[in-house]
């Protein structure tokens, strides 16, 4: 019954040196759901029911970062490709772990379907996942981001943009544009809207108003819908006989970019060893 599955059954969990309080119902296997805490090994994700467990297991895990590629690395940040169906158990404990904090979104069971994009910082205890995103291998409603989660202690640091910037430079790679899976969270539509308008207002503070919607779509990856969406809530389309005609104010743009907040960080393309899933 769905008012019954969605009380909060786990109400923190261990990972790493954080422990963290969680937001949502998880549908964990059900000889979980009489803990309040769970404790996950932060690099295989196992989770287990009490800390000695998770002491023990931490003996014999050998992984210091997820499993998977390493296909981008700056500085102490890292982002690793995990295969779904190469790493099934992985893909499942990370969509457990995620629901926590995602409130709508179903879990894929399926996770032969997706790549994991996971974020991490690195120091000489290894690689600490921050965050990640999930894309389908193969999307028909060119889908370039299934879902996204900053975990809470690294919240408002930047990381969710970052995360966004990079699904698109996939995108950009693949020769296609993209948009994330409906619906999304309110933080998550905010994180977006944030980062399509200073993309987008970057680019016609530079072109004037000589550009069309197809060609900051070609520039960008961002779906020409979304671009459309963005503009107008930023009430830069106008209308002009029967056609759209975008409002390129310098004034105007550098208001909507100062209220667009910080730009996050920065994806370097130059370090992003990758080619696209066939
Ligand atoms: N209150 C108000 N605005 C917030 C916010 C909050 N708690 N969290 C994020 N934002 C907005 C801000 O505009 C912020 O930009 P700013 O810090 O420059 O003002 C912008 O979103 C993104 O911030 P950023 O630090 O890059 O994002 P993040 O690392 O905190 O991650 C999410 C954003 C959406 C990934 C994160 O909130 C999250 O994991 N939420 C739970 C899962 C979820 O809802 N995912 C989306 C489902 S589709
Ligand atoms: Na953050």
């Amino acid at each position: 019954h769905e008012e019954f599955t969605k009380v909060k059954n786990i109400a923190k969990i261990e990972l790493g040196r954080y422990e963290i309080d969680t937001w949502y119902f998880s549908p964990f296997p059900p000889e979980y759901n009489d803990s309040v805490k769970l404790y996950f090994c932060e690099f295989c994700l196992n989770f287990m029911k009490r800390k000695e467990q998770l002491q023990r297991h931490m003996r014999k895990c050998d992984l210091k970062h997820p499993p998977g590629d390493e296909i981008y690395r700056n500085g102490t940040l890292s982002m690793f490709e995990v295969d779904g169906k190469k790493n099934k158990v992985y893909g499942q404990n990370l969509c457990y772990l995620a629901k926590l904090f995602l409130d709508h979104k179903t879990l894929y069971y399926d996770v032969d379907l997706f790549l994991f994009y996971i974020l991490c910082e690195c120091d000489d205890r290894g690689c600490h996942m921050v965050g990640y995103f999930s894309k389908e291998k193969h999307s028909e409603e060119s889908y370039n981001l299934a879902c996204i989660l900053t975990l809470p202690p690294y919240q408002r640091k930047g990381y969710g943009k970052f995360l966004i910037a990079f699904s698109y430079e996939l995108s950009k790679k693949e020769g296609k544009v993209g948009t994330p899976e409906r619906p999304l969270s309110d933080l998550g539509l905010l994180s977006y809207r944030g980062y399509w308008t200073r993309v987008l207002l970057e680019i016609l503070k530079k072109h004037k108003s000589n550009i069309s919607i197809k060609e900051l779509s070609d520039m960008t990856a961002i779906k020409a819908d979304d671009i459309l969406s963005t503009l107008q809530s930023l009430d830069l389309i106008q209308y002009r006989k029967g056609q759209h005609a975008i409002c390129a104010d310098p004034k105007v743009l550098d208001r909507h970019l100062k209220a667009a907040g910080r730009g996050g960080l920065e994806v370097d393309v130059s370090k992003l060893i990758w080619t696209p899933y066939k």
